[in-house]
């Protein structure tokens, strides 16, 4: 079996953490390099499982740090590099765009520019469908790779422009790429943040749920773990230089899938709390799967087997989740829902 040496950026995080897991433990021939500076998203309370295996490494580094970077890949010759370290919550996005711009843009650079000077064999990007702004309420229009890139909040912006970044050392150096574009995620180690933890933890602890404007904004929802399989096919069998959007079919309104959390646990809607706005809120996300599907990919979850699954993690991992918002989070929450 042929050895490979695999970065994956951002693997502390929620995505990123879960694939880690995954190849660790489909690849035991494969090194995989964990390398995350460790933000506020990121932890390593996930890989306390992983800690003894011969075949997980853990870097501590800032994608943006040019010297390091440079350095490490001189140092360990990855053969492969899956990208996914970020700053990605949307909200945040909009308070303090700023190192958005840096850790999204300036640190894809970085490790683009690094992959060129070794010469790897795979850089995967993985980017979001947000990159192509919003669809209207027609469910028959959905998000194809030839639609065009309209982002339109600063995080997506940073997004789309790592994304054209990434395509330009395609098109001028010839490295091998490829740009996977999907759609929400949710699963196991979700940052409490976004909707589904925070509806999560907040119904469980008996608290108020915002959402946003009239809920009726509609997202199109995968599990992370069919999202880890989508990426590793791309990285193996993925036609070099392609996109390819992930995503399927589950598309639901905000209001639906707190509805769905909410009764799961048998407690009451009066918990919703319609709030303001987000700025920019875009409307709706649906993602034509078609391409990958011709590669061999299709999700194993439904949204609902997905989301049921996902709410039992939360209910015997509470450790995890309430360590997070006991901490720095608090603050967090008071200011973006004070505004
Ligand atoms: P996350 O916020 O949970 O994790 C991001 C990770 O990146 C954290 O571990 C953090 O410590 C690390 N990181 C941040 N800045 C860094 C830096 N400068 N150097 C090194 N590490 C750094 O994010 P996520 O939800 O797991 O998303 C991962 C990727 O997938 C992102 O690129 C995101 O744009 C993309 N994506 C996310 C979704 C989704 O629904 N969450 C959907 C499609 C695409
Ligand atoms: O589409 C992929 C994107 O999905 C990823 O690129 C992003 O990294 C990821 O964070 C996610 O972005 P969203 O903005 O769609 O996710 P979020 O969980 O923040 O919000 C989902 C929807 O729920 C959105 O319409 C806003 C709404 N919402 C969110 C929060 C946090 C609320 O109504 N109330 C809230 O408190």
């Amino acid at each position: 079996m042929l050895k490979k040496k695999v970065l994956v950026t951002g693997g502390a995080g929620f995505i990123g953490g879960n694939f880690v897991q995954y190849m660790v433990d489909k690849y035991p021939h494969y090194d995989i390099f964990n390398l995350d500076l460790l933000t506020y998203a990121g932890d390593l309370m996930k890989h306390r499982d992983l800690e003894q295996k011969e075949n997980y490494h853990f870097v501590k580094a800032d994608i943006a740090d040019r010297e390091v970077i440079l350095s490490l890949f001189e140092k360990v010759q990855f053969d492969y590099v899956v990208h996914f370290a970020a700053e990605s919550h949307v909200d945040r996005s909009i308070t303090d765009p700023g190192i958005f711009v840096q850790t999204n843009v300036v640190g894809t650079q970085v490790l683009l520019e690094a992959s060129k000077q070794i010469g790897i064999s795979k850089f995967v990007h993985v980017s979001t469908d947000e990159v192509y702004g919003e669809l209207d309420f027609d469910p028959t229009t959905f998000f194809t790779e030839d639609t065009p890139i309209q982002p339109n909040s600063p995080y997506s912006a940073s997004k789309a422009a790592s994304d054209l970044l990434v395509r330009s050392y395609h098109e001028t150096y010839g490295l091998p790429i490829n740009i996977t574009r999907c759609s929400n995620n949710y699963g196991p180690y979700h940052f409490p943040e976004k909707l589904i933890p925070l509806t999560i933890s907040r119904v469980l602890n008996d608290q108020k749920v915002p959402v946003y404007g009239d809920g009726k904004n509609i997202r199109d929802w995968l599990h992370v773990l069919d999202h880890c399989i989508a990426i590793d096919l791309v990285l193996h069998e993925g036609v070099t230089g392609e996109v390819y959007n992930i995503g399927g079919h589950n598309e639901k309104t905000n209001l639906e899938v707190v509805k769905t959390i909410i009764s799961t646990l048998g407690k009451s809607e009066d918990l919703i709390e319609f709030v303001k706005d987000r700025l920019g809120h875009d409307k709706r996300y649906a993602i034509d799967p078609t391409k990958l599907e011709k590669l061999g990919w299709e999700p194993t979850y439904t949204f609902e087997t997905g989301i049921a699954q996902t709410i039992q993690w939360y209910l015997d991992n509470k450790e995890w989740w309430e360590q997070i918002i006991n901490g720095e989070y608090q603050n967090y929450f008071e200011k973006q829902y004070s505004k």
